[in-house]
C-alpha cells in the first residue's frame, strides 16, 4: 500500500514499481529522527496529543533499531515508517511532504557522514604525525618531476601529508555546516496551512529547501578531494615500496601476496586507495549531472542523490582505516634513504646559491654549476647545508605546531 493509494484505482505494474522503489534503507534511523522532530511540532500545534507523541517517539525508537520492518512492498523508507507507526502513523504526515522529509533525513545522514570522515581523518593524521616525529631527521632526496631535486627529511614530507589531511577536515566541516539547516516546514514546496512552529535553523525559502542538494555535493566534493590526497599518498607508498626504490617495507598485516608468484608482497591498500579516488570523483560528477538540469522544486531524479553518498561514506571510512593501518606499519630503510640522499647533485642549487652569496648574479651561478654538472666535474660544496626545515623554526617546531593543531581540534 502506498501513501498515495487514494489517488489511483489499481496497483502499479511490477516493472514500474521495481524501477521506482528507493534503495534507501540506510536512511531509516535518520528519517526516524526527522519524523520525531516533526511529531514534536505537531504536538506543539495541538495536532497530536501528548500520549500520541509518546507513542510515536517510542515506536520510532524501535523502528530505528530494527531495519527488518522495512519491506519490499514499501515504496521508500518514508512510507515504511508511516506504515510501521500503525494508527497514529495516519496523523504523522500532516504539514509535511516526503519532499521536505527526505531532505531533512538526508541532511542528518550527511551530518553524520561528515563527523565520521573527520574522525577517521584525524586518526590517520595522528599516525602520520607520529611517523613524521620518528623520521624528523631522516634525510632523503626530495623529488620534482620524479627526478632527484634537493635533500629533505622524511619528516618534512610527511608533514606535507598532514597539511593535506588538515584541509580535508575543513572541507567536511564546511559540508556539515551546509547540511545543518532544516528544510522542515517546506512541505511539498510551498509550506502548509497548519502553521507548525518552525524548526531551528529553518531554511529561508521553502522551494529551495526541497530542491537543494548542495550539502550532498559539498560532501561528495570533500570526499573526492580527500581521495585525491589518499591517492597521492598511496602512489608515494607504492613507489617507495618498489625494489628499485626500497625506501620502505610494507607491513605484512597490510599487504597482499600473489596467487602465482611466491616472492611477492604487494601494496594493494595503497593501490586501492588510488583506485577509489576515480570512483569518488565519478560519484561527485554523477550527482552534479543529475542535479544540473532539474527545474525547481522537487523532481524524482533527486532520489539518485543517496546511492553515491552511501557508497562514498563506506569507502571513505574503510580507506582511511586501512591506510591508517598501512602507514602505522611502514618500516623505513634509513640506510637506503641516506645513500640516495648522498647524491652530490642534490646540492647543485646550494652550490649556485653559495656563488650568489659571493656576489655572482644567480643566472651566471646557475650556468657555471650547470656546466660543471654537464662536464662531470661538479663537487658538492663543503658547506652544503641541508634544508630540512619545513618552517622558519625547523622541523621540531613544525611538528609541535601540527600536533597542537590536531590534538586541540579533536
Ligand atoms: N524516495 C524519494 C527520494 O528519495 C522520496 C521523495 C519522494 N517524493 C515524491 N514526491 N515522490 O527522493
Amino acid at each position: 500500500m502506498t501513501t498515495w493509494a487514494g489517488r489511483v484505482e489499481g496497483a502499479l505494474d511490477r516493472e514500474v514499481w521495481e524501477f521506482l522503489r528507493a534503495d534507501d534503507a540506510e536512511l531509516l534511523p535518520y528519517d526516524c529522527e526527522a519524523t520525531a522532530e516533526h511529531a514534536g511540532r505537531l504536538a506543539a500545534a495541538g495536532l497530536l496529543t501528548a500520549e500520541e507523541l509518546d507513542e510515536v517517539e517510542a515506536r520510532l525508537a524501535e523502528i530505528a533499531q530494527d531495519p527488518s520492518g522495512y519491506l519490499d512492498s514499501d515504496e521508500d523508507v518514508h512510507s515504511a515508517i508511516e506504515r510501521l507507526l500503525g494508527d497514529v502513523g495516519r496523523k504523522i504526515h500532516a504539514g509535511r511532504s516526503r519532499n521536505d522529509q527526505v531532505a531533512a533525513a538526508f541532511r542528518l545522514y550527511v551530518l553524520d557522514a561528515c563527523a565520521e570522515a573527520r574522525e577517521a581523518i584525524d586518526a590517520l593524521a595522528l599516525v602520520v604525525l607520529s611517523f613524521a616525529e620518528s623520521e624528523a631527521e631522516t634525510v632523503m632526496p626530495g623529488y620534482t618531476h620524479m627526478q632527484r631535486a634537493q635533500p629533505i627529511t622524511l619528516g618534512h614530507l610527511l608533514l606535507a601529508w598532514v597539511e593535506m589531511l588538515d584541509r580535508d577536515r575543513t572541507r567536511f566541516a564546511a559540508a556539515a555546516e551546509a547540511a545543518a539547516e532544516s528544510p522542515l516546514g517546506a512541505g511539498a514546496l510551498a509550506g502548509s496551512t497548519l502553521e507548525l512552529p518552525p524548526p531551528p535553523r529553518q531554511m529561508r525559502n521553502s522551494i529551495d529547501a526541497v530542491a537543494d542538494r548542495d550539502f550532498a555535493l559539498d560532501y561528495l566534493y570533500g570526499a573526492a578531494v580527500l581521495f585525491t590526497h589518499l591517492s597521492r599518498i598511496g602512489e608515494e607508498i607504492v613507489i617507495w615500496a618498489t625494489s628499485e626504490f626500497g625506501f620502505v617495507r610494507l607491513p605484512e598485516s597490510a599487504a597482499t601476496g600473489s596467487s602465482m608468484m611466491p616472492q611477492k608482497l604487494n601494496p594493494d591498500v595503497a593501490e586501492l586507495a588510488r583506485g577509489k579516488a576515480g570512483t569518488a570523483i565519478g560519484r561527485l560528477t554523477g550527482l552534479l549531472a543529475t542535479v544540473k538540469g532539474l527545474p525547481l522544486a522537487y523532481d524524482r531524479d533527486l532520489q539518485e542523490d543517496k546511492a553515491p553518498v552511501f557508497a562514498t561514506r563506506r569507502d571513505t571510512r574503510l580507506a582511511l582505516e586501512a591506510l591508517t593501518m598501512l602507514v602505522s606499519g611502514l618500516e623505513v630503510d634509513r640506510a637506503r634513504l641516506a645513500k640516495a640522499a648522498s647524491d652530490p647533485l642534490l646540492f647543485a642549487t646550494d652550490a649556485a646559491e653559495a656563488l650568489v652569496k659571493q656576489g655572482v648574479p644567480f643566472r651566471d651561478a646557475h650556468e657555471e654549476v650547470a656546466a660543471s654538472v654537464r662536464e662531470g666535474t661538479f663537487k658538492r660544496p663543503r658547506k652544503g647545508s641541508l634544508r630540512p626545515a619545513p618552517g622558519p623554526d625547523g622541523i621540531r617546531a613544525a611538528l609541535d605546531e601540527a600536533r597542537h593543531r590536531f590534538v586541540d581540534n579533536l
